[in-house]
């Protein structure tokens, strides 16, 4: 967590600092800092809280400083106080530094330096770096020697950003396991934790890789590794565009990336599905183009798939997907979980990993940990590792053997959305490749499949179109008094239930819990009162019926009942149902891209309504990079 943004040119550093620190404050905003080079000192402004408090304290200072670094923090080691905001310097304050991640040994480093009579200001582990680079720089006369030389005494996942006063032309940057990419302006140069921070000014750019520390000078760029030695690297220029990481006039990212949705699964559908396959033509290619090698997916016996949050949802309806249509055993876990307690080996394994920013530090984890007990193996043993993201350039992408790539584009809100519905859609197409590939079912169903993928993004935009006023209305009735939601779900849909109180609890703080529907009986059904609103996702289909009947079951106990669900039974919902979300008909295969939207939906405007941060909700961050 946490996002780092560094500049050297010929512009004053301070606003390109601070605007940069707006576009990842996603990342982390517990506290937010920038220290820039002028005059032979370095001048450093940090403040507790979000960013415009920094802002604030910034508005009446003169500062034409063209060199500089900033940091948004999401709180590791030590409180989020202004004693713990980056940077941090050494003891004469000629020297600052930002870092993202964690320095595992920072206790032990730290007792070091305080047995040299080092003074700590903060509880950080960061506060490390500034003290031990000093010290090195006492036995050389060069910043990067003095880097170099300290990052060998560090353990742990990092980025990190150093200037110092007697260097004002130098700004280095190293990154060990956590994110950073560097952006190539005209004679000026950027770091950052992510390439949002810097897009406004160019779009030529290089992420650095692993063991890898940069010098920035007006003049260029310099890579090096950890051992010294000169990297030739090449930056490359992206076809992002910087209008996408704006709100459109929407009152939140959020909002506006829901709308965003059927528009990402028309990409989703272009890119993707081969417009020349039809199932009566007997063909013989795929009907998805995934670019998936047969050594990535032939003779699988199974699948495991490893992910976090929102992304571990979009992972179980991919396992519904990998049985039920491709016909492969799938097993889905928390990444989390999944590092400390792996499952038996199997042969011919296909491990996915799901992740939208790419920089999940457990998911990135536990994707190197299977690689690494597989790696001396006999071959039907070897890991095969395959990603669904939704950043192709991300730390994800370069582990894996293959990437799906979600193109939903940039997602700043913290509660996911668009994100979701296309990492799904990646499930679909994996499910209906592997499908046909073993011909699990007949081509005709696929051809249906695909046809009713076609639907959704107009079906997407009914429900936006239709719903959203009586979403919004029926908001109001939850913003007060309400303590607790449950959501209930079976089959595909059940993961629409887990994410649907996800999107509440994240973002609302409301408390919600979901449950597969035939559960509830077996103890959740203790807690239901008319206090206790529950949400069915009742989508017509294999377990319609008994979703319905646990429906009743919650409404006999007094709770409030809304129902998720399509226009076909209209007649028996309203006979259950106290509230109605509609979405328009829809095989259940495919129900639970539709079925997400309004949950979606009701939890943005409850927040809204209650007037909660809905793009940063408290102690979360975008992209989780600590373990
Ligand atoms: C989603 O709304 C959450 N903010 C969170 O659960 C998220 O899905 C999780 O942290 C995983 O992130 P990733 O997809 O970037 O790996």
């Amino acid at each position: 967590m946490c996002g780092i943004v560094g500049y050297i040119g010929t512009q004053a550093a301070t606003d390109i600092l601070i605007s940069g620190l707006e576009r990842l404050e996603y990342r982390g905003y517990d506290s937010a800092g920038i220290a820039t080079v002028e005059e032979g000192q370095v001048n450093c402004v940090k403040a507790k809280g979000k960013l415009f408090n920094l802002r604030e304290k910034l508005e009446h200072t003169i500062n034409h400083a063209q060199i500089g670094i900033g940091h948004t923090r999401w709180a590791t080691h030590g409180k989020p106080e202004e004693h713990n905001a980056h940077p941090h310097l050494n003891t004469d304050r000629r020297l600052a530094v930002v870092q993202n991640g964690i320095i595992e040994n920072y206790l032990e480093l730290k007792e070091e330096l305080i047995s040299k009579k080092i003074e700590f200001r903060s509880e950080t582990d960061t506060e490390v770096i500034p003290h031990l680079i000093t010290q090195f720089l006492t036995d050389s006369n060069s910043l990067m020697t003095a880097i170099q030389k300290t990052i060998a005494r560090l353990e742990g996942a990092f980025a990190i950003a150093v200037v110092h006063a007697d260097n004002p032309y130098e700004l280095i940057v190293a990154r060990q396991q956590a994110p950073l990419v560097l952006g190539f302006g005209q004679g000026e140069f950027f770091c950052a934790s992510d390439m949002t921070a810097i897009l406004p000014h160019t779009r030529t750019i290089l992420n650095l890789e692993n063991g890898e520390i940069a010098r920035l000078t007006p003049l260029g760029v310099e890579i090096y590794d950890f051992e010294g030695a000169r990297m030739s690297r090449f930056p490359r220029t992206l076809d992002w565009n910087p209008v996408q990481v704006e709100k459109q006039g929407f009152r939140h990212y959020m909002l506006k990336e829901i709308y965003e949705q059927p528009a990402v699964v028309r990409t989703c559908l272009d890119t993707y599905i081969n417009p020349n396959w039809h199932a009566d033509e007997n063909p013989d290619y795929s009907p998805v183009n995934l670019g998936l090698t047969p050594n990535l997916t032939d003779n699988l016996e199974h699948i495991q798939v490893l992910a976090c949050g929102t992304s571990w949802h979009a992972a179980l309806i991919g396992k519904y997907l990998l049985e039920q249509v491709a016909g492969i055993p799938t097993t889905v876990d928390y990444a989390s979980e999944f590092r400390y307690s792996p499952k038996p080996i199997i042969s011919n394994t296909l491990t996915i990993g799901v992740t939208q920013s790419g920089e999940t530090a457990d998911t990135i984890a536990a994707l190197e940990s299977e690689r690494a007990r597989r790696a001396d193996l006999e071959p039907k043993f070897q890991a095969k590792l395959l990603a669904i993201t939704n950043r192709a350039e991300s730390s994800i992408a370069q582990i894996c053997d293959r990437i799906i790539d979600t193109h939903a584009g940039i997602e700043i809100g913290v509660a996911a959305t668009k994100t979701f519905v296309a990492q799904t859609m990646g499930f679909y197409f994996l499910s209906l490749d592997l499908a046909y590939r073993r011909q699990s079912v007949p081509n005709y169903k696929i051809g249906e499949i695909i046809a009713g993928l076609r639907h959704i993004p107009s079906q997407i935009e009914t429900i936006l179109d239709t719903q959203a006023d009586a979403i919004e209305e029926l908001a109001h009735d939850f913003t007060t008094e309400i303590e607790d939601f449950i959501f209930i779900g079976r089959g595909i849909n059940f993961p629409i239930a887990l994410e649907g109180a996800l999107k509440l609890k994240e973002i609302s703080y409301i408390h919600a819990e979901a449950y597969p529907a035939g559960e509830m009986k077996h103890g959740p059904i203790a807690l239901l009162d008319n206090k206790v609103p529950v949400v069915a996702v009742a989508m017509p289909g294999s377990v319609y019926d008994k979703v319905i009947s646990n429906a009743q079951e919650a409404k006999a106990r007094d709770a409030r009942l809304i129902g998720v669900t399509t226009a076909m039974n209209a007649t028996e919902a309203a006979h259950t149902f106290d509230d109605i979300l509609t979405v328009p008909e829809v095989d259940e295969l495919i129900s639970p891209i539709l079925a997400v939207v309004p949950l979606q939906m009701l939890s943005y405007h409850i927040a809204a309504i209650k007037g909660l941060d809905v793009d940063q909700p408290r102690n979360l961050a975008k992209s989780v990079t600590v373990e």
